[in-house]
């Protein structure tokens, strides 16, 4: 984790703020109908500038990215101009023909939302009944039309304890990797902020996730959580082969809002600048901004992560920090490790 920008290996778009469910936790408020969004045009000219700064990997985000009409010509444009277009979705508008229209695209991966083991947990979380059958069954369609798909799962207290099983369930599903995510208190997630692990829970958490890990059945990634570096560094004795790394964002990964705004990422709504006011120039605002030459810059991290000798692969979440001290730099408030040879 350097100081200098990198140029990027993915980048997220969050190409509407439309979806049909309520989430608890949606980091996007997103709702079911918006009075406006940037029009296809203007996605095209967004994804040009990225690809003229870098042939990465654009991830296709929301909201519902699959709520937008113009989703098949933005997935084919992208692949013309050599970005590798995959898409995050929770699965309600994948079907047997919409799946071969995001192949015929150029579709390159998706990824499913579960949160629980059943509908129980996920339909309540997700604030739709339903949700959680058409998330397993986008997994099955996926599956059968040979699209490589992953699973996320957002971990809170609400579904710690099923944090095994839905593991179990991404295996059988077929997905090639399992993906966490942390819960961060930030867009409707505010309203369950309670929810939120505490330290032990998140370091139990974080070692069974290692577990899994280990199994080598499934790869295993977190996002929101890069804490799990650290574990995974203290546990190289283990046996794990692969560099873990923590937090991306603003380094290797960064996000692209509804508005055109470029940010770290999408939980952490503060702009390096606007890529419709800029005249599309991906590359200066991600050169140039005073605040993401500000996160990459792990020297001046405050609290326990300023004094942390592993803040170097590690950084903590620095969205989770601001939701929670309004602080970018603060400390993040679930990490459980206390330096020891410091005062
Ligand atoms: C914003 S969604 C967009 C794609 C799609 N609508 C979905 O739900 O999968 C991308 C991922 O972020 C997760 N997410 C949303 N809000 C979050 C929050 N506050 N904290 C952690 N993860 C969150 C979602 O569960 C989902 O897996
Ligand atoms: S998390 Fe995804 S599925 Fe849930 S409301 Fe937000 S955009 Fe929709
Ligand atoms: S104190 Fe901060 S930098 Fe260190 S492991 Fe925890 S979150 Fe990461």
């Amino acid at each position: 984790m350097g100081k200098k920008a990198v140029k990027p290996r993915l980048i997220a778009f969050e190409v509407t703020r439309r979806c049909q469910f309520s989430c608890r936790h949606c980091r996007a408020n997103a709702v079911a109908s918006v009075e406006e969004e940037l029009t296809t045009n203007q996605c095209k000219k967004i994804l040009k500038s990225v690809a003229k700064y870098k042939k990465c990997v654009l991830i296709l985000t929301g909201g519902e990215p699959m709520e937008r009409e113009d989703i098949y010509e933005l997935i084919r444009y992208g692949r013309e101009i050599g970005l590798r277009m995959v898409m995050a979705t929770c699965g309600y508008l994948i079907n047997e023909k919409t799946i071969l229209k995001l192949k015929k695209a150029g579709i390159m991966a998706l990824s499913f939302s579960i949160d629980g083991t059943g509908a129980d947990t996920h339909d309540k979380f997700r604030g739709t009944e339903g949700a959680f059958d058409s998330a397993v069954n986008a997994a099955k369609i996926a599956r059968e039309a040979h699209v490589r798909f992953q699973i996320n799962t957002t971990l809170s207290k609400i579904n710690i304890n099923e944090v095994i099983g839905i593991a179990d369930l991404t295996r059988e599903l077929g997905a090639y990797c399992f993906n966490p995510f942390i819960l961060v208190p930030t867009g409707r997630g505010e309203e369950i902020k309670d929810a939120v692990l505490d330290p032990v829970e998140y370091e139990v958490l974080l070692n069974e996730l290692l577990r899994i890990k280990l199994k080598q059945k499934i790869k295993v990634r977190v996002t929101c959580g890069p804490q799990f570096a650290r574990v995974c560094k203290q546990a190289k004795a283990k046996g794990l082969m692969e560099e873990v790394t923590g937090c991306m964002g603003g380094r290797g990964f960064g996000f692209i809002s509804c508005r055109g705004d470029v940010q770290t990422c999408g939980f952490l709504d503060v702009s390096a600048g606007n890529l419709i006011e800029n005249n599309f120039n991906f590359g200066e605002i991600w050169e140039k901004s005073k605040f993401l030459n500000e996160i990459r810059n792990v020297s001046d991290y405050k609290g326990d992560c300023g004094n942390c000798e592993y803040v170097g692969i590690c950084g903590g979440c620095r969205a989770r920090a601001y939701a929670t001290s309004g602080d970018y730099l603060g400390q993040d408030p679930v990490c459980n490790y206390k330096r020891r040879d410091k005062a």
